[in-house]
């Protein structure tokens, strides 16, 4: 099972995949949130990828590829993995088709008024990462996460601005990947309107 899972930013791409780890037992794998991580812990590679993060522009591709090439020779991945973020832009794409085969490519189809609803309502916990929304997926406890019971926090890339910019460069960069992926006959589009459950559930249905 090598799964990647596509969409813009805030379509729900590490919510489904939190299921899909849980359903098939495989590691989930989020450029992101490895680049997230640098960051709060100011390693070398958090001060090489803060600004880039905070503006919402792409990573370099040979920084972001290089690091999934080392995680994905890592022993946990042999059975298979999920992808979140990686690949979103032709580069890195193609670069991916020379590490692995990927089976399926889940496409989480939303259109960008409710990205910029979803992603201004998103509060992530600062310890476990768990992602809750202030109105579709609400914590027991206001501000506080339901697993580890850690403060949540809005990231720092969701404030409207910088949405607006993420959006600009997905379409720019990320969306040529739909094509790409769709002539390989790998590309499966899910309604990214329906609820968390609703796209779970089609997701089940494509991965069996
Ligand atoms: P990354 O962390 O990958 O951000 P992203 O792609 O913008 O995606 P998000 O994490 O914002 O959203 P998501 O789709 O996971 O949505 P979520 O499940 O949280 O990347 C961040 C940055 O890192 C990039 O800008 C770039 O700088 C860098 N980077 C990362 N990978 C890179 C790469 N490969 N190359 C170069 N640079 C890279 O859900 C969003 C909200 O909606 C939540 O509040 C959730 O509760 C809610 N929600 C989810 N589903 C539903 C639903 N069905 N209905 C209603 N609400 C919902």
């Amino acid at each position: 099972m090598r799964v990647l899972v596509l969409g813009p930013p805030g379509a729900g791409k590490g919510t489904q995949v939190k299921f899909i780890v849980e359903r098939f037992g495989i590691p989930h794998i989020s450029t992101g949130d490895i680049f997230r991580q640098a960051v709060a812990k100011r390693t070398k590679l958090g001060l090489m990828v803060k600004q880039y993060l905070s503006e919402g522009k792409l990573v370099p591709d040979e920084l972001t590829i290089d690091l999934v090439k080392r995680r994905l020779k890592k022993k946990d991945t042999w059975n298979g993995f999920v992808l979140d973020g990686f690949p979103r832009t032709l580069v890195q794409a193609k670069a991916l088709d020379e590490m692995t085969d990927i089976d399926r490519v889940i496409y989480i189809k939303v259109s960008p008024k409710e990205i910029v609803r979803r992603l201004a309502g998103r509060r992530t916990c600062l310890s476990c990462k768990a992602v809750y929304h202030i109105k579709h997926n609400k914590p027991r406890k206001e501000g506080v996460c339901d697993g580890c019971g850690s403060p949540l926090r809005q990231r720092d890339d969701d404030k409207e601005d910088t949405i607006r910019d993420r959006l600009e460069v997905y379409n720019r960069q990320t969306v040529p990947l739909l094509r790409y992926y769709s002539r390989a006959g790998k590309l499966v589009t899910i309604d990214g309107s329906l609820g968390i459950e609703g796209i779970a559930e089609e997701i089940r249905k494509v991965l069996g």
